[in-house]
């Protein structure tokens, strides 16, 4: 399995490109099994959930081929994807790919709303909470679908077609609001989403579907509405840049101190964590080539923060901005509303010399002067990430074991990083 080891010390200066948004692709490519036209999807980030994810498509049926890249074509530059589900080959999504990746349970949606039935094994992904799916199995239901679990298998039913419903969200979802969008544009007549998710993939996806011929209105805000179609077409999309690996980076300044231009970041997408992350002593600048982010000298001061959806701050970037504040000047307290137990990443900060206590679904960090490296073990996604922030402030060596959980977020991370003069390399293959 392979490791990252990673040197503290150095600051962070020149240039780093943000990838297009992991979650924005992996809905966007799922709706390519909406329409028997092929999706072009450019940006497309090459990480592992797009290639489990193009695995998972391929077994329902979907053509796919990623354009090649030529000699002396930036290695970097991600990469363009054309998806064609001429005919659904099989509606059953079986576990061992499933399992993988929470989000591929979301081909429930266009596969019932295109085939009239889905037999889709219930989800794995990040272990951070019980993470249920009984909202997307409601909006199944509200849309005229029979749903039944059976062996582990969520088994959707509508032969004569969904139907348009009114389908209000007991609590925010970003995976039910995708499901909600996906099914009700091939469903007949009329959609009224209430206390819809309001972050900017779910806009991301509309657009995508509205150029597919879906006829939606209100994306990005709390109340969607729309109007079924009879059938979707194909399309070219441009997938929007990742707002968390642009935060990530932005935090990983803060600590390491520099001076960054975080190139293609679009400030909108994270106000909230901008702001943030400018109380906590880092300089921020929008151009138009992207973000600038500075720290130099100035200590870091501590902020309290509580995760919320969009527009708040979000809970991905609740675990590196936890690293951040490990080093802050006094105490602050992280309140986490939207998973439960996603704090593993404590128990991993504390190996560094991090001082964190937790007081149910709140973490009071009292900052330290310095962190020593350690061996680290990195558990999820996001927590992995604040593992690698931590590291670059501290003394010493850190290697970062289980790295496969980067890989699946964060498109050539150890490059990035690198170029920016960070030590850090890849161990592959470590025992
Ligand atoms: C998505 C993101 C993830 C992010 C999360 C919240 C992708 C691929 N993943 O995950 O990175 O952390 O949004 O911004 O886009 N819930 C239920 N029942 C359900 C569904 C959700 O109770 O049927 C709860 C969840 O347990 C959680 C909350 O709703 O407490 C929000 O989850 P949700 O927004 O659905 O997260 P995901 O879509 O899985």
């Amino acid at each position: 399995m392979d490791r990252i080891r990673i040197v503290g010390g150095p600051t962070l200066e020149g240039t780093i490109k943000i990838s297009g948004a992991k979650n924005a692709a992996l809905p966007l490519m799922i709706a390519s099994l909406l329409t028997p036209e092929t999706l072009t999807l450019e940006n497309v980030p090459a990480l592992a959930d797009v290639n489990m994810l193009l695995r998972i498509l391929g077994h329902h049926g979907v053509d796919y081929s990623v354009d090649g890249r030529r000699t002396g074509e930036d290695p970097h530059a991600s990469r363009a994807i054309h998806l064609t589900a001429r005919s659904i080959v099989d509606i059953m999504a079986p576990y061992d790919l499933v399992s993988k990746m929470r989000a591929s349970f979301w081909v429930v949606a266009p596969l019932l709303a295109r085939m009239g039935e889905a037999r889709v094994s219930l989800p794995g992904g990040c272990a951070i909470g019980t993470r249920p799916v009984d909202l997307l199995l409601m909006v199944l239901e509200k849309l005229g679908a029979s749903v039944e679990i059976e062996a582990g298998y969520v088994h959707a039913r509508a032969p004569k077609g969904l139907k348009g419903a009114e389908i209000t969200f007991p609590k925010i979802t970003v995976g039910g609001t995708h499901t909600a969008l996906m099914a009700a544009c091939l469903a007949e007549g009329h959609t009224l989403i209430t206390n819809a998710a309001r972050e900017p993939e779910i806009v991301d996806l509309a657009d995508c579907l509205t150029k597919m011929g879906a006829k939606i209105k209100g994306a990005g805000q709390s109340i969607i509405e729309i109007e079924g179609v009879a059938r979707l077409g194909g399309a070219s999309h441009r997938v929007l840049p990742d707002r968390i690996e642009a935060g990530t980076y932005a935090i990983a300044v803060a600590m390491a101190g520099g001076n960054v231009l975080l190139e293609g970041a679009e400030a909108h997408l994270l106000q909230n964590a901008l702001d943030t992350i400018e109380r906590a002593g880092a300089g921020i600048s929008v151009t138009n080539e992207g973000i600038r982010i500075k720290r130099n000298g100035a200590g870091i001061e501590a902020v309290d923060v509580t995760t919320a959806p969009f527009p708040g701050f979000p809970t991905d970037l609740q675990a590196q901005f936890m690293a951040l504040m490990t080093k802050a000047k006094g105490s602050s307290v992280i309140t986490e509303t939207i998973f439960e137990n996603r704090f593993m990443h404590v128990q991993e900060l504390a190996r560094l010399g991090a001082r964190i206590r937790l007081d149910g679904d709140s973490a009071i960090v009292e900052g330290v002067s310095t962190l020593q490296g350690a061996p680290v073990m990195a558990t999820d996604l996001r927590a992995s990430v604040s593992l690698v922030i931590a590291a670059l402030a501290a003394e010493g060596e850190t290697m970062v074991n289980r790295v496969y959980h980067l890989d699946r977020g964060f498109e050539h991370l150890e490059e990035k990083l690198g170029r920016c003069g960070a030590i850090i390399e890849r161990i592959t293959n470590a025992a």
